[in-house]
């Protein structure tokens, strides 16, 4: 009856390639790169899991790993303000990339930012 985000956003395809053109720029910033495994494929294949159920889609992460505990799994991390920024900028310029406009794009990236904002775990000075 209702749609949900997942849907609205263009399901399963919209957010393949979103997820894709995010860790292209992951994989080439300079913040976030060191942090990263370099090979993506298994880290983007979570994410595009965790993507669809964070919008309302089937909770095909929870299937597979559990709750997802977000913060838990990123402590291993040194996640600093700026790697935010770093984070939110390449999610950013990748919804740009795949073209994605519209009011479910607003709302999953101010929702996003939030996520980002509680994945902090280091301050600047210690990374
Ligand atoms: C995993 C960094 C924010 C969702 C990871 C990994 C790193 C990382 C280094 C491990 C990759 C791997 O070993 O495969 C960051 C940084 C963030 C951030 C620097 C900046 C705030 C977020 C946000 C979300 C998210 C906002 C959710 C929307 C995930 C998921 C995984 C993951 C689902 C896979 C967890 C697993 O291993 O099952 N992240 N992350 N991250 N991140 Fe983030």
């Amino acid at each position: 009856m209702f749609q949900s985000p997942y849907e609205a956003l263009g399901g399963e395809q919209v957010v393949a390639k979103l997820v894709d053109a995010f860790y292209e720029r992951v994989a080439k910033h300079p913040d976030l790169a060191p942090i990263f495994p370099k090979d993506l494929t298994e880290t983007a294949r979570k994410q595009k899991q965790f993507l669809t159920q964070y919008l309302g889609g089937p909770p095909l992460y929870t299937a597979e790993h559990g709750h997802p505990m977000l913060r838990a799994r990123h402590l291993p991390f040194p996640i600093t303000p700026t790697r935010a920024k770093a984070w939110l900028a390449c999610m950013h310029e990748a919804m740009d990339a795949i073209g994605l406009k519209g009011p479910v794009r607003d709302e999953l990236y101010q929702r996003l930012i939030l996520t980002a904002q509680h994945m902090i775990n280091t301050p600047e000075d210690e990374r």
